[in-house]
């Protein structure tokens, strides 16, 4: 697929087929997040593929109850990613404290886009999920409370007549301009 044909076509998908991911897929699309850039090259994240069915239910069980229950939708992915935000380099560390910015959580961004978009390529249904209950998320994979969970990714095949089809976004002319503000 061409790349803006694949922006076009990757919508969140928030309803899955019953259909296992063929492993193979799932590296492609990691190897898609490995090459991403990110600032000093930190690669500040790991990220935890759950494809046991017992443990995908687990998970959303633990992740997506009480305040988080709008979002089992997450429980028809045969597939959950956990993305863990790891440490970044030192000088990202301090470069991003001077000027404000967590860098990491753009890191991640990038790198899960990645992953998305091959995913999408592979003809995959993707969703960010950023609402979960990350102390259980933690609990249910055994990572350490200390470390941080900023999003996970839902993954699996969908039908792709039953997503819509507009992107709601804002006018050109209001997210871009040239020379000036
Ligand atoms: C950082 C981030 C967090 C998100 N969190 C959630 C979420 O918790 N649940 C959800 O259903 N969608 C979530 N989304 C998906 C957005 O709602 C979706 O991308 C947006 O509405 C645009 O729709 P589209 O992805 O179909 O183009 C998230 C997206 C991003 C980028």
């Amino acid at each position: 697929m061409d790349l803006p044909t694949l922006l076009k076509n990757r919508k969140s998908v928030r309803d899955f087929l019953d259909r296992p991911v063929e492993r193979e897929k799932i590296m492609i699309c990691l190897e898609a997040a490995r090459l991403a850039p990110s600032a000093c090259n930190s690669q500040p994240w790991k990220f935890i593929v759950v494809d046991d069915k017992q443990l995908k239910n687990k998970l959303c069980d633990a992740a997506f109850r009480g305040i988080y229950s709008i979002m089992s939708f997450c429980k028809t992915a045969p597939v959950m990613v956990v993305i863990v935000s790891e440490k970044s380099r030192f000088l990202a560390q301090i470069g991003g404290m001077f000027r404000g910015v967590k860098y990491y959580l753009i890191d991640i961004g990038i790198a899960g886009e990645h992953f998305i978009l091959q995913a999408e390529d592979l003809g995959l249904g993707t969703c960010w999920i950023g609402w979960f209950n990350e102390r259980a998320v933690k609990s249910t994979l055994n990572i350490p409370q200390h470390k941080k969970i900023d999003m996970l990714i839902a993954l699996g095949y969908y039908d792709k007549e039953k997503v819509c089809s507009e992107h709601v976004r804002e006018p050109m002319d209001k997210i871009a301009s040239f020379n000036s503000y």
